[in-house]
């Protein structure tokens, strides 16, 4: 692996084998092997669990990281994202973890810039260490992918999150549905009535709605989202036994999950940000250390 840019242009073989490098992080292993390498996280759009559980991994693997902060920038002084993006491979850095809003903004970089980049989401397409922990959640949970069923509910049509985890879910022998306001479907996807979705899923994975991706004002207030679409506790009373509820968050309370069902018996919510850590040391080794 040179870059890391999408899931799609991974085998399956070694997606499963950057969650069993996770798991050998996840029990201690591999600490320090990046010692002394210089990382860069340039997130041009907002971040809490993506950049700093980077920012986590970059540490656990012995490197020295650079955060960037678009707001006290010569962004500022109208900068494009390109000559920032240059400005810190010339520091030397040896890898670039970017977070921005247009779509497959690395296109822009292939062939320019020369040092490892990871992505760390691209505008509604991909978000593949997203992917790669809820991968890790679902095969810590269940031991299996195949056959599981899964239903994405929200706001999908805007979703890097779904997107990139439908794809690689459907590879994996997982069935994907999704669920939600007839405004954020996408009709390439099978649609399933939310809630036959309670009833009947292994997994739900519930979506923020990403009005900052919006053009236009939802049609639903939020009471009457939550009211629809909201994981109540009442709803969580209809899943499957089994059955665990998941969220790349950040979450609204009150409107896609109740206040008292983030942290309820079925919620791995905090169990997906603990796993990002170790995805991303992961995919960090993969492409930085040694095992290439
Ligand atoms: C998501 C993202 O940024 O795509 N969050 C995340 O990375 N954990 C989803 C979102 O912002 O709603």
């Amino acid at each position: 692996m040179e870059n890391c840019f999408r899931l799609k242009e991974l085998q399956i073989e070694e997606i499963l084998s950057l969650l069993d490098l996770a798991e050998e992080c996840r029990l201690g292993k591999h600490c320090n092997e990046l010692n002394g390498k210089l990382i860069a996280n340039l997130f041009f759009e907002p971040s809490t669990r993506t950049q700093y559980s980077f920012n986590t991994a970059e540490e656990r693997l012995g490197c020295k990281v650079i955060n960037f902060n678009p707001q006290a920038s010569s962004l500022q002084k109208g900068e494009s994202f390109y000559d920032t993006v240059k400005t810190f491979e010339s520091f030397g850095v040896d890898g670039l973890v970017i977070r921005d809003r247009a779509d497959e903004y690395y296109r822009s970089l292939i062939g320019k810039i020369h040092c490892p980049i990871f992505n760390a989401g691209d505008g509604k397409k991909d978000h593949p260490t997203q992917s790669l922990l809820d991968l890790l959640t679902i095969r810590q949970e269940f031991g299996h992918f195949e056959g599981l069923k899964i239903a994405i509910v929200g706001d999908v049509k805007y979703s890097r999150v779904a997107h990139t985890n439908i794809e690689v879910m459907e590879r994996l022998g997982m069935q994907c549905f999704i669920s939600g306001p007839e405004e954020y479907r996408d009709k390439e996807y099978q649609y399933l009535n939310f809630e036959q979705a309670v009833r009947e899923m292994d997994i739900l994975m519930l979506l923020r709605v990403q009005h900052e991706r919006h053009e236009q004002k939802m049609t639903l207030s939020t009471e009457e989202y939550h009211q629809q679409f909201g994981l109540t506790p009442a709803r969580v009373k209809q899943m499957q036994e089994h059955a665990i509820i998941m969220h790349p968050a950040p979450f609204n309370r009150g409107v896609e999950i109740a206040d008292e069902v983030v942290e309820c018996e079925k919620s791995r919510i905090f169990k997906q940000i603990q796993n990002g850590v170790y995805v991303r040391m992961a995919v960090l080794l993969k492409v930085l250390g040694e095992r290439r």
